[in-house]
């Protein structure tokens, strides 16, 4: 018998030598209580959290929750069956509402995940003969999406206007292109040039699509992403997003003005083969988006929350993703995945949650401790979580 787990054993290595140094797993954390968005136990110790993307602080807000038991009540645990089937409760359609409402846009579909919603709609929209072109930087899930519809991939630098230009004037003349973008790139932090790649990607005939997980609630004058704030979105053909980051909860959804949009509803899989959300979930996600539409004093602390933080780091000597905060992700470089695992480590002993975020998942080989911002973070935790940093950055030699 070939063990097929074998292929893995390099992974299992290196991880075993991580461990076998007597550091804390990094990637098997346990939240034993969540008191806030801000603050939870972990080994028995407060921890601030700092790697939730709990962006806008949605988990706890009283009228959510108090929306989810309602439905939880009314409605039960589970749709148990396909949005196309028995899936489609009331609560689902007034999900879609919200999000029409909140993108001022004419169709919504919600998905199970952010995840599912980019397989489905970017394995629907580019098939075999298609082609989709894409930052190479980007998301796991859009990758997927473009594996799951066996489209021609033709990846561009990151961020890189000039190389999506020429990508996409190699195209053969009159086969179907999909851009593929996203407003804010997880993993740096750092915001795409989307004004102008829309319009070179427009100029070239191509639909787009962008990803604007990152961004909705946080950053445009009604939070509806960085194609808002680049006065573009109208041109955009497909908004991505994801219930699982400022919306606080979990769920994915694709909001277009497209006349034929709804015929996805029948034919793409990921949304026909599964279950749909749970009545609660699309009640807690329908009420948060209708608040986060009125939030513009969050968005502004936030905003605070993100140059404070990054003004702090800097001037202790660590190296960031961005020269400037162009998020509410701030992304610290660690020379290598030791020193990086260590600091980790060095900073949860002091009470603060990171994401450590290592090779594939990183660009260039990086290893990254990100720092993702919310809007309930206080002036005082900020103040708390560079004290940290500088502890946490001495003890292990990151910093002077
Ligand atoms: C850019 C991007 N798109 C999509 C997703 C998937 O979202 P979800 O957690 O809802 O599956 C993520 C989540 O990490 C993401 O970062």
């Amino acid at each position: 018998m070939t063990d097929l787990l074998s292929k893995f054993d390099p992974v299992i290595e290196l991880r075993e030598g991580l461990l076998e140094s007597g550091m804390t797993d990094p990637f098997n954390l346990v939240m034993e209580k969540v008191e806030s968005p801000t603050v939870a136990i972990c080994n028995g110790k407060r921890t601030i959290l700092l790697g939730t993307y709990n962006y806008m602080g949605m988990t706890f807000d009283p009228d959510v929750i108090a929306a989810g038991k309602r439905a939880l009540d009314e409605f039960g645990s589970g749709t148990t069956g396909s949005r196309v089937l028995n899936g489609t409760y009331s609560g689902h359609r007034a999900c879609e509402e919200a999000l029409k409402d909140f993108y001022a846009m004419d169709h919504a579909m919600v998905f199970s995940t952010g995840y599912q919603a980019n397989l489905g709609i970017i394995s629907t929209l580019a098939g075999k003969d298609d082609y989709i072109v894409l930052d190479i930087d980007s998301h796991a899930s859009i990758y997927d999406g473009c594996a799951l519809g066996n489209a021609q991939i033709v990846p561009f630098r990151h961020n890189d206007i000039d190389a999506l230009e020429k990508r996409l004037k190699r195209i053969p003349e009159g086969a179907g292109k999909l851009v593929v973008l996203e407003g804010v790139y997880s993993m740096l932090g750092d915001i795409a040039p989307l004004r102008e790649m829309v319009a070179v990607s427009k100029a070239a005939g191509a639909m787009v699509l962008v990803d604007e997980a990152h961004s909705m609630g946080f950053i445009g004058e009604h939070g509806r992403g960085v194609a808002e704030a680049q006065g573009i979105i109208d041109d955009v053909d497909f908004i991505i997003g994801t219930f699982s980051k400022s919306v606080g909860t979990v769920g994915g959804f694709c909001v277009s003005n497209h006349p034929k949009f709804e015929i996805l509803r029948l034919v793409c899989r990921p949304y026909v083969f599964t279950a749909s959300l749970p009545p609660s979930v699309v009640a807690t996600a329908a009420t948060s988006i209708r608040k986060l539409a009125n939030s513009a004093d969050k968005r502004a602390h936030l905003w605070e929350n993100s140059k404070r933080l990054h003004a702090g780091l800097r001037q202790l000597g660590f190296t960031l993703g961005t020269g400037e905060p162009q998020s509410a992700i701030i992304a610290v470089i660690m020379p290598n995945l030791e020193t990086g695992a260590a600091m980790w480590e060095a900073l949860l002993n002091e009470g603060l949650y990171v994401n450590l975020a290592r090779p594939p998942a990183t660009p260039a080989n990086m290893t990254l401790l990100r720092c993702s911002l919310c809007a309930l973070h206080s002036e005082d935790q900020v103040g708390e979580i560079l004290g940290m940093f500088a502890a946490a950055g001495r003890a292990t030699g990151c910093i002077d």
